[in-house]
């Protein structure tokens, strides 16, 4: 597939439907360099994935920084977006756009993505644009604000849809090229994506959404314990791995490994 571009990503809005899957590492990252995945979200989902955390919230633009940095070189066809962590933006615009520049320079990032529309982000989006940064937003469930808002699917009722249309083309209307809508009612998810001119990119949001977003680990089964009724799980690899662990071990144990091939001899 081609180096993405931006601005041709946008145009194919209506004409068909874009994919987008998190990545953290050399493994995800190398997949989906091979595969005909569209965009790769560098999220702060690793706190869970990754870091075996209980939110996203511990999770630090360092963190970011190192992850985005493998994830660029390894898959250097894909847009590859980075996930501003929890506290980096939102302060101030000049702490915003300077932490943003930061995570581009540092890994190599094509975009950065923000949740929320708090007039302070709004402003640092039209500002990051200016200065050549390209910025997607995140509409719905925003787990950065789980403790303000609990857990909860947005859009339910008439004053939460009209908030989210608004929010969305307030979005738009500062510079984002896309927004993830997480766990939107897939009407209002569908309302969005008709008033908007950029990418809607979905995540338990329904099927009007110009593109979907999932977790790598969710989709292959690398995580333990229930997983949201959103995601599909097309793989099963901690049984094949768990599985693998145990056949060696018992090589081991039965000095069936190493075998003559693996070993090192003196001719
Ligand atoms: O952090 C993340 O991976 C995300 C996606 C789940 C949308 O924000």
């Amino acid at each position: 597939m081609k180096k993405y571009s931006i601005p041709r990503l946008v145009k194919t809005k209506g004409k068909r439907k874009l994919v987008c899957l998190t990545a953290y590492d050399v493994f995800s990252a190398t997949m989906i360099q091979e595969s005909s995945v569209d965009m790769i979200l560098v999220g702060d989902t690793l706190g869970h994935v990754i870091q075996g955390r209980q939110s996203t919230l511990p999770v630090t633009l360092e963190h970011i920084i190192y992850h985005a940095d493998i994830v660029v070189r390894n898959a250097p066809d894909r847009l590859v977006i980075a996930d501003m962590p929890f506290g980096s933006f939102g302060v101030s615009t000049e702490e915003t756009v300077r932490h943003c520049v930061h995570v581009m320079k540092e890994s190599g990032a094509g975009a950065v993505k923000m949740e929320g529309t708090d007039a302070s982000i709004l402003e640092s989006i039209a500002q990051l644009n200016r200065i050549g940064v390209p910025v997607m937003g995140h509409l719905g469930f925003r787990p950065q604000s789980v403790n303000v808002y609990g857990y909860k699917i947005d859009g339910k009722t008439d004053d939460d849809a009209n908030r989210l249309i608004e929010e969305a083309q307030a979005l738009a209307e500062a510079g984002v090229f896309a927004m993830v809508l997480e766990c939107v009612i897939e009407e209002v998810a569908q309302k969005i994506t008709e008033s908007v001119p950029v990418l809607t990119i979905g995540i338990g949001s329904g099927r009007y959404t110009d593109g979907q977003v999932l977790v790598f680990h969710d989709i292959l089964g690398m995580t333990q314990g229930r997983l949201p009724s959103f995601v599909r799980q097309y793989a099963n690899l901690s049984e094949v791995a768990q599985q693998a662990i145990e056949n060696w071990a018992e090589d081991v144990r039965n000095s069936q490994y190493p075998s003559d091939q693996e070993i090192y001899q003196v001719k």
